[in-house]
């Protein structure tokens, strides 16, 4: 098993591309914290995967809120001091010109999407550090590489969290810590499937490969990054899009 005796942190595995992520990983015989502000969501998916012999334990997480950071941060460290992994998939936007958007809402997206990843590397790099050795993946979106209409703001935040993921890297090179991003494009999950429908057949009809993903195949990409097969590869973004995006 590709994950066997690895601990790893992923945010918003209650859902979606994290959720099929988590159970991946557990699949492949990882120990899996999920983090989550869907309470019910996280807690039924990890009892569930527990019923299937698989590591994951649930603890809830609020991104926009530094304290629930922290504890979730300090719940999963006194289960295991080290972690191996961090991957930051939660999420969240609402589609909408951006003349229309309300500023509460950009606080929120940028709160959520780039704040939260950063608070949450910070803790988690300590130990790391300490350690010499931990892989950090950060979940961005296709639309922080080539922007996406009605995407302003979390677009912004997701380039926000590409250059914060090339910076980090090379910060953490010494220290044998890697640091990469996985960009997805449209994958179907709930995120996207609150998306209006002829914006989702107009996505459709443009990808090469005529389908979204599913999500685990942005799992999968997720957990080369953590596995040892990428040992030599840091600071870099790799999109899973069908092709949608060929980005140099
Ligand atoms: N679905 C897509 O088409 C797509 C495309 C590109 C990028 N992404 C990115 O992939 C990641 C996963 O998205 P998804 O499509 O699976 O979405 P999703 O809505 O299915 O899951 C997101 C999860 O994040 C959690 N979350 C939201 N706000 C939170 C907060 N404040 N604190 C803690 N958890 C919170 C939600 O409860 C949910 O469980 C996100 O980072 C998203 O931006 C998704």
């Amino acid at each position: 098993m590709e994950m066997a005796d690895r601990s790893v942190i992923v945010t918003g595995g209650a859902s979606g591309i994290g959720r099929a992520t988590a159970l991946l990983l557990a699949r492949e015989g990882a120990r899996v914290f999920v983090g989550d502000v869907n309470e019910e969501a996280g807690r039924a998916m990890a009892e569930e995967a527990r019923g299937a012999g698989r590591n994951i334990a649930f603890h809830r997480l609020e991104l926009t809120d530094p304290a629930s950071v922290a504890a979730f941060a300090g719940a999963v460290h006194a289960a295991v001091p080290c972690l191996d992994g961090l991957v930051n998939a939660a999420g969240w936007d609402r589609i909408q010109p951006f003349m229309e958007n309300a500023p509460e809402m950009w606080d929120r997206v940028i709160a959520i999407n780039l704040m939260g990843g950063v608070r949450l590397a910070r803790l988690v790099l300590e130990p790391m550090i300490a350690a010499n050795r931990g892989k950090i993946v950060n979940v961005a979106s296709d639309a922080g590489r080539v922007g996406s209409m009605g995407e302003t703001v979390y677009a912004a935040a997701k380039g926000g969290i590409i250059a914060f993921t090339k910076s980090l890297a090379r910060e953490m090179a010494r220290h044998r810590i890697n640091v990469n991003c996985v960009s997805p494009g449209p994958t179907d999950t709930p995120l996207f499937q609150a998306q209006p429908e002829r914006m989702q057949a107009a996505l459709i009809r443009a990808i090469p490969f005529r389908r979204v993903a599913a999500p685990e195949e942005i799992g999968q990409a997720i957990m080369f990054f953590l596995s040892a097969r990428s040992d030599y590869i840091t600071g870099q973004v790799l999109s899973v899009s069908g092709g949608l995006t060929m980005v140099d």
